[in-house]
């Protein structure tokens, strides 16, 4: 069996971003890179867990030992991570899930000359994070916040308005953070607690947060 502090621990995690349909071409989607997923979902299998990797569009490069499952909308991620989550002991959401979609996505290309290209009707996604947390009984639920001003203000609100354990907010704001980038700049936020951490690789603050979560189970 595998040895290592989440032995026997199985883990969630959502990662990379959700292309929300406009017709068959185009689409709505956003910039994660999918890398801080990825390194968590890395992190977790060397420190023991069982992992899934609930997947959206993403260039990052996935380890062959990462069972996966890929997907490509806001819905599609909610549905693949709802079926993870029942066997779960732990769920850590660093998706960047769309916040909203497409009423009406075309079954066909639409064509500028003759159809509506400059108005696109949306309604909102509905919030994976908070969906999990509101479900999570014994389950150690985890978000994320991306930021670019008022980090740790932002973050705890959102602690408590989804009902999750932890935050790890980070600063979208910076060069060398969020979006992209090998390395992140981030806070870890409980209720009644805040550890601002240094700027470091997003492989070290996975394993940080994956350790960091082991204490919240005590
Ligand atoms: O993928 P990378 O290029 O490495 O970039 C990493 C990252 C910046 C995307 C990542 O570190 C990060 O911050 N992920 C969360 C991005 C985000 O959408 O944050 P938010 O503040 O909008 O959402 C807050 C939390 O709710 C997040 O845990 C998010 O996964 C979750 N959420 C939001 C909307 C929604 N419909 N469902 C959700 O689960």
């Amino acid at each position: 069996g595998a040895h290592g502090p989440l032995a026997g621990k199985r883990v969630l995690i959502t990662a990379g971003g959700t292309h929300e349909a406009i017709d068959p071409v185009r689409y709505i989607g956003n910039r994660s890179s999918g890398k801080m997923g990825v390194a968590l979902a890395r992190a977790a299998v060397n420190l023991g867990a069982e992992v899934t990797l609930v997947l959206g569009p993403a260039t990052a490069a996935v380890p062959a030992s990462v069972p996966t499952v890929r997907v490509e909308s806001a819905a599609q991620m909610l549905e693949a991570a709802r079926c993870a989550f029942e066997d779960a002991d732990i769920a850590i959401c660093a998706a960047a899930v769309a916040d909203y979609t497409p009423v009406h996505p075309a079954d066909h290309k639409l064509k500028k000359a003759y159809e509506r290209l400059d108005v696109v009707e949306l309604t909102e996604t509905e919030d994976i994070l908070a969906t999990l947390a509101a479900n999570k009984g014994e389950r150690i639920v985890i978000g994320f916040a991306a930021e670019t001003d008022n980090v740790v203000a932002y973050a705890q609100d959102k602690l408590a308005r989804k009902d999750c354990d932890a935050i790890v907010a980070n600063d979208v704001s910076r060069a060398d953070s969020g979006f992209g980038t090998d390395t992140n700049k981030a806070w870890w936020i409980t209720r009644g607690t805040i550890e601002e951490l240094p700027c470091m690789s997003k492989d070290d603050l996975a394993r940080k947060i994956l350790l960091n979560a082991c204490g919240l189970d005590a």
